[in-house]
């Protein structure tokens, strides 16, 4: 049976051990994405091969095991079209995002700039600017969001002034799913000697990133997002910016010498990444680099608005559901059953073996733009079916018919 017009799905799935081994319908790829058994491999090739340290050894399983890891880096340039060096293997997007501000934050922000984020954001995208901006008595000044919680180029125009230093948004919001309009706001910001900063943990996944096309002066994302494994993120950040920051963590393998007074580091990106790197990990997440580009992302993108036409299409034929987002541009999609907490949902789901995300989703005062305590959020990623949004939309009835009886 073809299961979908683009890809070939059945094949793809056959992949993803969790698909084989469960009856499961996985719709919380925003949180997290499954991995194929090829990033598995690459990480249990680094163990059960090598298993050793890098950089330092001066030995051949070292010396393949640093190749290992030096490639993923390559890996990860050519994905986002950046200089090797501009390349920062890190703990996660949240790691990333808080590097940048304890770094470049903490020793460019003074009393009265303006920051500007929104409401938007994840937390790991607002939180370490909150910080920056109370140690430094700064300004936090967030983008209105239009009438569809989206960010837009005429209301960030309103906040922008000579006094914004920093703009830290997100490049597709986890939220609700939508695209923020990063090309102008970048020239925007530029134009006022601001830099920018991109939290494309939902971007990096499924559409194609080029910083140098974009031009932002950094942006971060997850690995365990885009079939990666968990603990290694990626920092991006413009060379000059990267060169002259100061590291946030001292210790083993950012130096190039050590006297008993002073310290000179290395150069970017070893200067951030103190300690024994996080090795099998960024193995694995060059090997999910390669898995998603076979697939490519016109295809990805293509596969996903089409699950997400259907799955918006179906939930708008049930009565007493609030859809709140939709116009998302990408397959995440945020909705409540009217008067159903989304956790007893989500309970009612999970019989079904349907797998969702209800909470708020890490963007609290985007709940209060909503008038919500928390939402349901469905994700679909490249190995998601029509079966799967089916299966959902079974599961929605299923608790709504059972929730009513209580109503
Ligand atoms: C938009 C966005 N930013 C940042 C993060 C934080 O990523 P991590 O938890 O991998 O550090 C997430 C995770 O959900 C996210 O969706």
């Amino acid at each position: 049976m073809k299961v979908n017009d683009i890809m070939d799905i059945n094949k793809i799935r056959k992949d993803f051990y969790v698909l084989n081994n469960n009856d499961l319908a996985y719709l919380d790829n925003a949180a997290s994405t499954l991995k194929p058994k090829q990033v598995i491999d690459a990480v249990t090739y680094y163990y059960e091969k090598l298993g050793v340290n890098i950089h330092r050894g001066v030995y051949r399983l070292s010396y393949e095991a640093t190749d290992l890891y030096e490639k993923a880096r390559q890996k990860v340039a050519e994905l986002l079209n950046c200089q090797f060096e501009e390349a920062v293997f890190t703990r996660g997007a949240s790691n990333a995002l808080n590097l940048i501000a304890l770094s470049y934050g903490m020793n460019h922000i003074e009393e009265g700039d303006e920051i500007i984020t929104s409401e938007l954001e994840h937390h790991s995208s607002m939180l370490p600017w909150q910080n920056v901006a109370r140690a430094k008595k700064a300004k936090l000044v967030y983008v209105p969001l239009n009438e569809e919680n989206k960010i837009t180029v005429e209301n960030f125009k309103k906040v922008l002034s000579n006094k914004t230093k920093v703009v830290a948004l997100n490049y597709i919001s986890n939220a609700m799913g939508y695209m923020t309009p990063v090309e102008e706001i970048i020239k925007l910001a530029h134009e006022k000697n601001a830099i920018v900063i991109l939290d494309a943990a939902q971007a990096v996944p499924h559409i194609p990133v080029n910083v140098k096309a974009l031009d932002c002066d950094f942006l971060a994302f997850s690995g365990h997002k885009m079939c990666g494994p968990t603990g290694i993120g990626v920092l991006y950040g413009k060379y000059n910016l990267l060169k002259e920051m100061e590291p946030i963590e001292f210790g083993g393998d950012m130096i190039d010498y050590v006297g008993l007074n002073e310290v000179t580091y290395k150069d970017p990106p070893y200067k951030f990444e103190t300690g024994t790197p996080i090795i099998a990990s960024a193995i694995g997440l060059g090997r999910a680099i390669d898995y998603i580009k076979a697939i490519g992302f016109k295809d990805i993108m293509k596969h996903e608005r089409m699950l997400r036409d259907e799955l918006i299409d179906k939930m708008s034929q049930i009565k007493g559901i609030t859809i709140h987002n939709p116009n998302t541009d990408t397959g995440i999609i945020s909705f409540n059953i009217n008067g159903v907490h989304p956790h007893d949902a989500a309970s009612v789901f999970d019989e079904e073996n349907v797998a969702i995300r209800a909470g708020h989703h890490c963007a609290q005062p985007l709940m209060h733009c909503l008038n919500e305590i928390a939402t349901i959020r469905a994700s679909v990623y490249f190995y998601n079916t029509r079966e799967d949004i089916n299966r959902l939309v079974k599961a929605i009835n299923k608790a709504k018919a059972f929730f009513e009886n209580f109503m």
